[in-house]
Order: structure tokens, then C-alpha cells, then sequence
């Protein structure tokens, strides 16, 4: 064997071999894949957080004027409370998370304003939510919060961004 052709059947025997294991990891890849699928299946279309912007800002002007026919004669003008508990705040938020929008929006629609449980329409309720959570100071975004229970339970309260969590 020339030396030439000692480094040319080299080359290709390791061409071969990198086929061969690009082979081995493909069909590794569509065992696990398959495992995967039939196991169980996907996790619920991932849930969001008070912190990804799940209102927007024409929904909070909608709901700061609820607030303002409907609450805060209770709840006090900038939800610092009154004869009723403040709706914004380390204490209230602290009651809340870990719980969903969901279950803050059926707190609200069950039992307020207290004076007539349940008389407000879904929007409005689904709005005077979002004015809560602005005045709580999580942030605006794109989309509109719907007034419906299963979105709505997909949102998650949350205490710290997950990017920002540690000491403050
Ligand atoms: C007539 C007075 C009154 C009005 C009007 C009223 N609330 Fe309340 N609210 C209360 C009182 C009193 C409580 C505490 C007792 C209770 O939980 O029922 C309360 C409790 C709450 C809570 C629970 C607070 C917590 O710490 O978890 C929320 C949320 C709330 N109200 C939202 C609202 C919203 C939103 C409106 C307007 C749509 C509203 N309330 C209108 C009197 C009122």
C-alpha cells in the first residue's frame, strides 16, 4: 500500500464510522421520540405568569373605570382599602400567590362588589382584574385577558419574575 492510499482508505473508514454513529443517534432520537409520545401526553400548552403581560393597556383604562363605579368606595381610590381590605400591595399579593387569575377572577365575580355579587358582565370583570393587576405593577401586554375560566387559570400569580428571583 502506497502511503497515498494508506491516508485515503483512513479517510474513508472514518467517514464511516462518522456515518455510522449519525446512523446510531438518529435511530436513538426516534426511540426516544416515540417513548415520549406514547407515554404520556404533552404537558397543557404552557402556562403564563402575571409577569408575561397578559393585559393590555386599553383593558386597564376599561377597568379603572369599573373600579371606580363599582369599588372603590369600599376598596379606597387607589385600592389602599378602607372598610375593605387593600387590593394592591405586599399583603395582598401575598394572599394570592400561587394561586391563578382564575381563581382571583371567581373570588371577585362570586362575591363582589358586595353589595351584588356576580352583577357585573364577564368583561368587566375580566377588566377591573386586569386594573388590579396594573395597579399591582405587573406589566401590560399585546393581548387581551379573557373572561374565561380556563385561560384564565392558565395565568399563574406570581411573586418574582422567574428570570429575577434571589434577594431584592
Ligand atoms: C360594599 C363594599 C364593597 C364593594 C363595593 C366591593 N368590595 Fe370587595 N370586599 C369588601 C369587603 C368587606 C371584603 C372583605 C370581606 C370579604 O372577603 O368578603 C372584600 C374583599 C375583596 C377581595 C378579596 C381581598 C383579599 O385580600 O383577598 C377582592 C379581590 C375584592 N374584594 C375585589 C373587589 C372588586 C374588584 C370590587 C368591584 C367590582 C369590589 N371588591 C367591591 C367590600 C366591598
Amino acid at each position: 500500500m502506497t502511503k497515498r492510499r494508506a491516508i485515503n482508505s483512513f479517510a474513508q473508514s472514518r467517514a464511516a464510522a462518522i456515518a455510522g454513529l449519525v446512523a446510531i443517534g438518529a435511530f436513538c432520537g426516534i426511540q426516544r421520540a416515540q417513548a415520549a409520545s406514547t407515554v404520556q401526553p404533552a404537558p397543557e400548552p404552557s402556562s403564563r405568569s402575571v409577569w408575561d403581560g397578559v393585559y393590555t393597556a386599553r383593558q386597564i383604562q376599561r377597568g379603572s373605570a369599573v373600579y371606580a363605579r363599582d369599588c372603590a368606595t369600599c376598596h379606597g381610590p387607589t385600592m389602599n382599602g378602607g372598610e375593605a381590605p387593600p387590593l394592591a400591595g405586599a399583603d395582598f399579593l401575598a394572599e394570592w400567590y400561587g394561586y391563578s387569575a382564575g381563581d382571583l377572577f371567581e373570588r371577585i365575580r362570586g362575591t363582589m362588589p358586595q353589595t351584588g355579587p356576580g352583577s357585573l358582565s364577564a368583561q368587566e370583570y375580566v377588566d377591573v382584574l386586569a386594573h388590579i393587576l396594573n395597579v399591582n405593577k405587573f406589566p401590560a401586554g399585546e393581548t387581551e385577558m379573557e373572561g374565561l375560566r380556563e385561560p384564565l387559570k392558565r395565568i399563574r400569580v406570581e411573586a418574582a419574575k422567574p428570570s429575577r428571583k434571589g434577594p431584592n
